[in-house]
């Protein structure tokens, strides 16, 4: 941590606005298809809505409950929902004779390969230079031919863009540009389901608070949608979390409209670095999310291995750097009262967090919390 970094920041949007919820794109029809076909899949089953009263009563709040997205269709983070829901629907419309790019710092590439793969079609995933040789080894063994580029995430989105131009691939892409909105959309409507299993499982119970990190916008913009229809006004307070490295959202909610921000250095949580928010995430979020947070680096390795151990006998949790944003960020606010308070939580506040991955790089995943996932023996069947 450094001095000139606070390590926790919060911004309360001026902008929020409960009375006249704004779905943008992500219209019920659009959420309700992606869900649908996704049920459908081979292998489908609701990941598991856990119950973490240890860690609850550590933090000082009435509950806290963990969606474990780490054994989603065996790719080890929701983004399986999103890039391969994408790439079915450009079969459909173009037949399996294409080849699908993407840029990716892991997962939304791992998904597009896994859909791809299905559909024996080939993959070409474009990966930035900070991109680690764990999650390059995943995509190839799902036979994606990768393409190493400099830079960051947001000049790999970029780069790829032309190259799928000039050679006629398809761009599979989890951000928007002008004139490129539907294969977003229909990623982002496919994450919804995560949201409309949740609120399944929680039955008439209400979180008082949603905690969802944010690379590009695209997964918060998702399950805030779906939970503003599910749960009308009564939906619980929405927190976008994003590393401090990465802040584009919170900075976007700042100078109140979309803003793209220098990645200056890469931050551990490698998901959610993007310094550019998606368009369509943005229209969302702009009046949807409650509050824009930034967590540094510091909390996340605590939050991986509290989960790990299992506090007082919660089953112990699998997740990776990007999973536990919303986790380091409570620990962070946890040290400060008046970050707690501006945030609302109390002894009765009920959070929900949603666990994005899983060790879905299995070297950092060991580095960082001491022993290997396989070796962390959870409650979690995987
Ligand atoms: C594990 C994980 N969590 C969260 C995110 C953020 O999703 P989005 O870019 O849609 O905001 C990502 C993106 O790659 C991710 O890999």
């Amino acid at each position: 941590m450094t001095a000139s970094r606070p390590a926790v920041e919060i911004f309360a949007n001026p902008r929020a606005d409960r009375s006249a919820p704004r779905p943008g794109v992500l219209t019920h029809e659009a959420r309700a298809e992606a869900q649908a076909a996704i049920r459908a899949w081979p292998g489908y089953a609701p990941t598991p809505l856990l119950d973490l009263p240890g860690l609850a009563r550590r933090l000082g709040v009435a509950a806290v409950r963990w969606k474990d997205e780490g054994g989603r269709f065996g790719l080890g983070s929701f983004k399986a929902l999103g890039g391969a829901y994408a790439v079915q629907r450009l079969v459909r419309e173009h037949g399996g004779d294409v080849t699908f790019a993407a840029a990716t710092d892991g997962n939304h590439g791992r998904s597009v390969a896994w859909g791809a793969k299905q559909a024996g079609a080939r993959a070409v995933i474009y990966l930035h230079a900070g991109v680690s040789p764990g999650r390059e080894a995943a995509l190839r063994a799902l036979g994606a031919e990768i393409v190493r580029v400099a830079g960051n995430y947001d000049d790999s989105v970029r780069q790829c863009a032309r190259a799928a131009a000039e050679r006629g691939w398809q761009v599979v892409s989890d951000t928007a540009w002008e004139g490129y909105r539907e294969v977003p959309t229909a990623v982002m409507a496919g994450y919804s389901l995560i949201a409309a299993e949740a609120v399944a499982q929680m039955g008439a119970e209400r979180p008082t608070h949603v905690l969802v990190q944010g690379g590009v916008g695209g997964v918060a913009a998702a399950i805030c949608a779906e939970l503003r229809e599910a749960w009308g006004a009564d939906a619980p307070r929405f927190v976008v979390v994003e590393p401090a490295l990465a802040a584009c959202l919170l900075e976007s909610a700042r100078r109140g409209g979309r803003t793209e921000i220098p990645i200056a250095e890469e931050t551990v949580m490698a998901g959610l670095s993007c310094g550019d928010p998606s368009p369509l995430a943005w229209e969302i979020l702009d009046t949807g999310a409650d509050d824009f947070a930034a967590v540094d680096d510091a909390w996340v390795p605590p939050a991986m291995r509290l989960l790990a151990d299992g506090e007082s006998g919660d089953p112990r949790v699998v997740a990776g750097e990007s999973g536990v944003a919303g986790l380091a960020l409570l620990l962070a606010a946890r040290e400060r009262s008046e970050t707690w308070a501006a945030l609302g939580l109390d002894a009765g506040s009920r959070v929900l967090l949603i666990g994005t991955e899983g060790a879905t790089d299995p070297e950092i995943y060991r580095e960082i919390v001491g022993r290997g996932a396989d070796e962390v023996a959870g409650t979690v069947a995987r």
